[in-house]
């Protein structure tokens, strides 16, 4: 059943599992032979990342990083605070970050910056969701599932105010319950 404050559901539930099968099998090419270090950014990532690396077939290794910007409310605040670190050394590594969505582009571009700083051997971008429209910084994902527009999305681990992460779709949310 359909979340009462969705206004509709802009991907079902098996639209993301094609889109991210599809990718697991660019991604397995990609990485095959190369033990990448998949890097989830908490919260948001934490769905997508576990559905992708099912569908990555080789060996790789997982960790987390939260970085946060966006605080409760809907607008980026340009700051950028680590939350939790790595568990692992990059250096030499091949990187590969994960993300649920690029808005301004602002949580990414830092985390690339640190992780070149800390001299990962390459820094690559996986996000499901790229809303192009709303970028401040010059990023760019190497490999994208779904251009959204610029509507609030939530759902399959995007949040408002840290809720309705947990719903299977990705829909958008009523304007009453953001306004
Ligand atoms: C959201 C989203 C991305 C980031 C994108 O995370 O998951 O990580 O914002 O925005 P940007 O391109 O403007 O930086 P958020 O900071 O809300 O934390 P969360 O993942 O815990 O929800
Ligand atoms: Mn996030
Ligand atoms: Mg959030």
């Amino acid at each position: 059943m359909l979340h009462p404050d969705i206004k509709e559901v802009l991907y079902s539930e098996e639209d993301i599992s094609k889109v991210t099968a599809d990718l697991g099998e660019i991604l397995t090419k990609e990485y095959e032979g190369k033990y990448p270090l998949v890097i989830g950014v908490l919260k948001g990532a934490v769905m997508f990342m576990t559905d992708l690396s099912r569908k990555m077939d080789c060996d790789l290794e997982l960790d987390f990083m939260d970085v946060s910007s966006y605080g409760s409310g809907i607008e980026s605040t340009g700051d950028v605070k680590i939350l939790k670190d790595l568990d692992t050394s990059i250096e030499g590594r091949h990187v590969l970050v994960v993300e649920d969505i690029i808005d301004t582009g602002r949580t990414l571009s830092h985390l690339i910056e640190l992780f070149r700083y800390r001299k990962a051997k390459s820094i690559k971008i996986v996000t499901l969701l790229d809303k192009k429209e709303r970028r401040v910084v010059d990023l760019k994902a190497d490999w994208v599932g779904i251009n959204v527009p610029n509507e609030f999305v939530v759902g399959y681990g995007l949040d408002f105010d840290e809720k309705y992460r947990n719903l299977p779709y990705i829909g958008v949310l009523k304007e009453e319950i953001y306004k």
